[in-house]
């Protein structure tokens, strides 16, 4: 998660300001220290005063400071694009502690997803960005800068990733405990797999491919999961939590905590509280084995 490390043009503008301002200051504190290496070799010997005073007081950092404010000026206009008609349009709502992404698919209909961003390479994607509770900050630093995410208003970014590859974002906002595991993964297709993946996405969820599945999905249903998560083609009543609908596919648990696995599944529902202490779920280590088990096995069949 490197600002230095930029794939797509704002990151590069970014990245240009930041080493400009690197570089000029290293030569003028070389410069000035320089200066003072010969001053003090060369005490007591005459020196123009005025000139000096005039010149390295008044006149030299006069011109560097208005250069760098034009600069700044004309690279930080680069930096709110207008967003291209042909754009994507992707939302997320910042939440205690995870993000919600929701896509619409050429046939109107809503996609909702969870602290993973799928883009297409070199289309610019317009983040409409909200927050349900308090601040947060979205910031994907190889793509772009940051954006506040406040309740009540919707901000908007334009990424534009220039190759396949997968970009880690945080929240940059102080937001609560959780705040430090409030990371998502942005992960740039060719424009076909993105299609593809877009697809996939907007699919209810597949239907159990095994008993042990099937035993699953019933026991989530049972333990009321519902009551918070949907999973699309088993219920949609609760919307509190992440939609569940193909929690399989994604990289991550809990907003970048754990790596997504049967294991880490089933250590996420018995001890969440253990694993992410505060998160808005709470830890069902009391129910048996088998039951914890058979819901990790077809949570993580719906890819
Ligand atoms: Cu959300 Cu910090």
């Amino acid at each position: 998660m490197s600002m230095l490390d930029p794939a797509g043009p704002t990151a590069h503008t970014i990245a240009g300001v930041a080493w400009s301002l690197f570089v000029g200051s290293t030569l003028i504190f070389a410069g000035v220290m320089a200066l003072l290496v010969v001053a003090l070799r060369q005490r007591g010997s005459e020196v123009n005063t005025r000139w000096w005073i005039v010149g390295g007081g008044l006149v030299f950092p006069t011109v560097v400071l208005s250069v760098l404010m034009g600069y700044t000026a004309v690279r930080s206009a680069q930096l709110t694009r207008v967003a291209p008609v042909d754009a994507l349009v992707i939302s997320v709502v910042g939440k205690m502690w995870w993000w919600e992404v929701r896509y619409r698919t050429p046939d109107g209909t809503d996609v909702v997803l969870a602290n993973e961003i799928h883009i297409p390479v070199n289309r610019p994607v317009v983040i409409g960005l909200s927050s349900s509770d308090v601040i947060h900050s979205f910031w994907v630093p190889q793509l772009g800068g940051k954006m506040d995410m406040v309740p009540g208003r919707t901000n908007q970014l334009v990424l534009q990733a220039t190759a396949p590859g997968m970009y880690r974002g945080q929240c940059a906002e102080y937001c609560g405990e959780q705040h430090a595991r409030m990371a998502m993964h942005v992960v740039a297709h060719a424009p076909a797999d993105f299609s593809i993946w877009l697809a996939a996405q907007a699919q209810p969820a597949r239907a159990p491919v095994s008993p042990l599945a099937e035993r699953g999905r019933a026991a989530f249903v049972a333990q009321r999961c519902t009551a918070c998560h949907a999973v699309r083609g088993v219920s949609e009543e609760g919307r509190l939590g992440p939609d569940l609908t193909h929690v399989g596919s994604r990289l991550y648990l809990g907003a970048g905590t754990v790596r997504n696995g049967a294991a880490a599944m089933q250590r996420w529902i018995a001890h969440v509280q253990q694993v992410k202490p505060g998160a808005r779920m709470p830890s069902f280590g009391e129910r048996d084995a088998a039951t914890l088990e058979a819901m990790a096995a077809w949570l993580e069949s719906l890819k």
